[in-house]
């Protein structure tokens, strides 16, 4: 798992002013709230006074949140600003801090970036489709027993779909249609295809025009870990097109929450939504039964365990991605967090306010595994 990376934390219409939630990734806890003036907020979910759950809390008018232990507020920025019980409740020792994480609220999603850099990573993007009439959007939440790199990995494996979905049909059979890694960088890349023949199922049969190619474009983004697909089953530049964004958050090692954004360009009606949500719902079932049967449920940490073949060409470009935030040292070191608990400590994710002050902070950082000189000493 990888920090300095912005990642969706939640549904924005799940967080309700004043109800702090409590949200598990990258194996941490955090609390979500909306301050005074309505806008998101993250911070580590571990009181520095005894350690309660901040997200048990309360939120106060004036934009903090409360701990449900003691009542010591804390801010969006993770100053503690009130201990409640003291003569003086405006004295506040200088280690009552939390760390708290850069947060965003756009198109319907709060994205959050854990991490302490967020200068060195992408941001987040915009989804013109969200909020335009143009399209029907359909949402689908599912967490996954198995790491998040599987469910981005079966995203980017085109050979998967003619046997746990039964596409391409009768022309291309097995082999998936002729594709490219383009536009690779270490944020994120594309790759097209189009494919002549599709089996013809369902109501989409009647959307399809005889004799044209169904083009399929996809991207990988690195905030969110997100795959964005569009489907021009019409043909090139077609209205009867769809686009899917999928984005993988980790909660631990070996539990991913997917979020699924779908819109439809045709059919846009409610009545058809029945047709449509079977549809995925079968898809990312299929999907699912595949990657919570994989082993090991943490994804390895080198491809030397894994064979790749020819057709794992966009696999391997995610996995390079990863080699390079591997290399700059922002992989935690699972096992060493296991050590850290073991040991009574709480390790938390590193936010900005810690590398800019990083002495004073009652819980330690999460410990990492070292950053390495160059990207071609990765074990890719
Ligand atoms: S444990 Fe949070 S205020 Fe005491
Ligand atoms: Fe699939």
């Amino acid at each position: 798992m990888f920090i300095n990376v912005w990642y969706v934390a939640e549904r924005a219409a799940h967080l309700k002013a004043g109800a702090p939630l409590q949200v598990r990734m990258l194996g941490r806890d955090f609390v979500l709230f909306r301050d005074r003036d309505g806008r998101a907020a993250c911070l580590a979910n571990v009181c520095p006074h005894r350690g309660a759950n901040l997200a048990a809390g309360k939120c106060r008018d004036d934009g903090t949140v409360a701990c449900p232990y003691h009542g010591w507020r804390f801010d969006r920025d993770g100053h503690c600003t009130r201990i409640p019980s003291e003569a003086d409740p405006t004295k506040v020792p200088v280690s009552a801090k939390v760390d708290a994480y850069p947060t965003i609220e756009k198109d319907g999603l709060i994205w959050v970036f854990l991490g302490d850099q967020p200068d060195a990573a992408p941001p987040p993007f915009d989804i013109p489709e969200a909020g335009n009439s143009a399209y029907r959007q359909l949402d689908f939440n599912e967490v996954w027993n198995c790491s998040y790199h599987r469910a981005v990995e079966i995203d980017l494996d085109y050979a998967h779909s003619h046997f746990v979905h039964g596409a391409w049909g009768e022309e291309h059979r097995a082999r998936p249609p002729y594709h490219v890694v383009e536009d690779w960088t270490e944020h994120g890349f594309a790759s097209h295809l189009i494919a002549r023949s599709q089996p013809n199922r369902g109501l989409w049969r009647f959307l399809r025009k005889e004799g044209k190619g169904v083009p399929s474009y996809l991207k990988f983004k690195l905030p969110g870990f997100c795959r964005r697909v569009q489907v021009f089953i019409g043909g090139e530049g077609s209205p009867m097109h769809f686009v899917f964004y999928h984005f993988a958050t980790p909660i631990d090692a070996e539990h991913v929450q997917n979020r699924l954004l779908f819109f439809r360009g045709f059919l846009k009606h409610r009545f058809f939504d029945a047709t449509n949500i079977k549809r995925n719902h079968r898809a990312i079932e299929e999907d699912r039964r595949i990657c919570e049967g994989i082993s090991p449920k943490a994804a390895a940490r080198s491809r030397d365990w894994e064979i790749m073949a020819e057709h794992d060409h966009l696999v391997g470009a995610y996995h390079r991605i990863l080699a390079v935030m591997r290399d700059k040292g922002w992989q935690i070191d699972i096992q060493r967090m296991k050590d850290v608990e073991a040991q009574g400590l709480h390790p938390s994710i590193p936010s900005p306010a810690r590398r800019a002050s990083p002495s004073g902070w009652v819980h330690p950082e999460a410990p990492r595994l070292a950053a390495r000189g160059s990207i071609a000493s990765a074990a890719e």
